[in-house]
């Protein structure tokens, strides 16, 4: 029997993937509709959110499901000393899925281990976001008319960027050209790189944020420096402004490129960015919703 958890980007075969971005496209057509009458939703969030606490929420209402959880672990029993598993076990008791972030990785893994629903990993650690890699690849098709021999620039934070991991993961499978822009803190880590080279996918590493890259790429993936992650807060403060991306760097851009960013942004995209035809990631957010309908349909096998 199928796993109906989705705790990696890599539990999705391709068809599994194309199959979600076409269920996600009739989402977007009609996104009210009554698949999830009588089924409640655990939403377990252990790191702040916005996107994708509420996509998710707005997506179990829109679909007529009923959810449950927390989004401050304080107002949970966790605050007196529960273990995430008693925690899992019991919202298994009253869910018919539970949609978790945690700030450790491997923490949803764990938790599709000891739940008896499914689990739906929205974000462990500097790990895998595999439901924004969803929403991204659904934004990439959109705005791209194909997912096949893009040229995708990542930019910012590829070490602990657990969206850049996930999305580099789901595009293996579409002939990519990767372009990696960060300081060397922050470098994409090495079993991502060793992966291209297994896959037979040409990327490229470099510090340098130049125009020459941008007017060759399709999707310009920028990425916060998360303060969040870093143990040393001087640390953080000599890389957290390194790269910011302004409209006038983008005048030499393709027709098609497109800049995404899984938000939230911090200094790395210039307001006047927003005012360019190539700025595309409040729709990207936006798109959230229509991906994550699709995945819940999927858990539930509905
Ligand atoms: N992209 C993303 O995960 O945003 P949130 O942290 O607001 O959910």
């Amino acid at each position: 029997m199928r796993n109906h958890s989705l705790i990696s980007i890599s539990d999705l075969t391709k068809e599994e993937i194309l199959s979600l971005i076409e269920r996600a496209k009739a989402f977007e057509a009609n996104p009210n509709q009554h698949i999830l009458d009588g089924r409640v939703v655990g939403s377990l969030f252990f790191e702040p959110s916005t996107r994708t606490r509420l996509s998710f929420e707005t997506a179990v209402k829109r679909l007529g499901g009923r959810i449950i959880g927390f989004s401050d672990v304080k107002t949970s029993s966790q605050a007196k000393g529960e273990s995430l598993k008693d925690t899992i076990m019991m919202v298994s008791n009253y869910a018919d899925l539970i949609v978790m972030r945690h700030y450790l990785e491997g923490a949803a893994r764990y938790a599709s281990e000891v739940a008896s629903v499914p689990i739906i990993n929205a974000g462990d650690g500097a790990n895998q976001h595999p439901t924004q890699t969803m929403l991204d690849l659904y934004t990439i098709a959109q705005t791209q008319g194909t997912l096949e021999n893009l040229t995708i620039t990542m930019v910012g934070d590829l070490k602990y960027g657990r969206t850049v991991h996930s999305l580099l993961e789901a595009m293996h499978f579409f002939h990519p050209k990767f372009r990696f822009i960060s300081c060397e803190e922050l470098r994409m880590p090495a079993q991502y790189k060793q992966a291209c080279r297994q896959w037979g996918i040409e990327y490229e590493e470099t510090t340098e944020f130049s125009e020459d890259i941008i007017n060759e790429t399709d999707i310009l993936y920028m990425t916060r420096v998360q303060r969040e992650r870093f143990s040393d807060p001087m640390e953080y403060e000599k890389v957290k402004n390194l790269y910011t991306l302004t409209a006038s760097m983008l005048q030499g851009g393709k027709k098609n490129l497109r800049v995404l960013h899984p938000l939230p942004r911090v200094t790395e995209i210039a307001q006047d960015v927003d005012d360019t035809p190539y700025a595309y990631y409040f729709q990207q957010a936006r798109n959230g919703l229509y991906a994550r309908q699709a995945l819940i349909c999927r858990a539930l096998d509905l």
